[in-house]
């Protein structure tokens, strides 16, 4: 019987392994953002019209602004800012955090996160479908993971302003932050629902949803 489990564990492997966007068909698919996307991908631009410059990208080497309420700015290197990443299946964030400032609790539907604090001193946190949180201090140099779909945030927690890059198993790995999608969406969710699950006054409802509404 346990050899029997183990061979239909091998035989399934190649399957269970497949966590990432799919496989490239093709050396480079630099995308098209003017044309509409099919599934996840974009068309490639024509082969004629790929360059160098195509495959480099300036986008982390400022500062992000973090002059908000929040105190962060999250910049990110995905297939629509770097439209090589197409059809590669990763992707990269820059994570720039003032004194104090936070990225708020959010999730990544589509990938698996992990990321290096280079600047800083930053608290990582992430909460699993059990309801356990798991966190850390982390100083430059040391490394994270945040596993795909997982509630998690990071605080700067230092006296001076702090820098992480991410990356993502996806050239879109999207971004639910709890905060906007419960309380800044357009329509808005009705009263009811939210003061029911909140178990509190429409009045509060109200006040968050001023803050988080543009
Ligand atoms: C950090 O959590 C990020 O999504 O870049
Ligand atoms: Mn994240």
């Amino acid at each position: 019987m346990a050899a029997l489990l183990c061979f239909v564990v091998l035989l399934l492997s190649p399957l269970l392994s497949h966590a990432a966007d799919p496989d490239p068909l093709l050396d480079f698919c630099v995308a098209d953002l003017n044309s509409s996307p099919s599934f996840a991908n974009f068309p490639c631009k024509p082969t004629s019209n790929v360059t160098s410059e195509d495959f480099f990208f300036n986008g982390f080497m400022t500062e992000g602004n973090t002059s908000n309420v929040f105190g962060s700015r999250v910049t990110p290197g995905n297939v629509l800012t770097f439209p090589a990443l197409n059809m590669l299946g990763i992707s990269m964030n820059r994570v720039d955090l003032a004194p104090n400032g936070i990225n708020p609790p959010h999730s990544h539907p589509r990938a698996t996160e992990s990321g290096v604090v280079l600047k800083g001193k930053v608290l990582v946190g992430f909460v699993t479908t059990g309801n356990v949180y798991y966190s850390k201090e982390l100083v430059p140099g040391q490394m994270f993971v945040i596993p795909r779909g997982l509630v998690h945030f990071q605080k700067n927690v230092g006296r001076s302003k702090a820098l992480l890059v991410t990356s993502f198993n996806s050239q879109n790995p999207g971004a639910v932050i709890l905060t906007n999608t419960l309380f800044g969406t357009k329509p808005s969710i009705p009263d009811h629902v939210l003061t029911q699950n909140f178990q509190v006054d429409a009045s509060v409802v109200h006040g968050i949803e001023s803050k988080f509404r543009s």
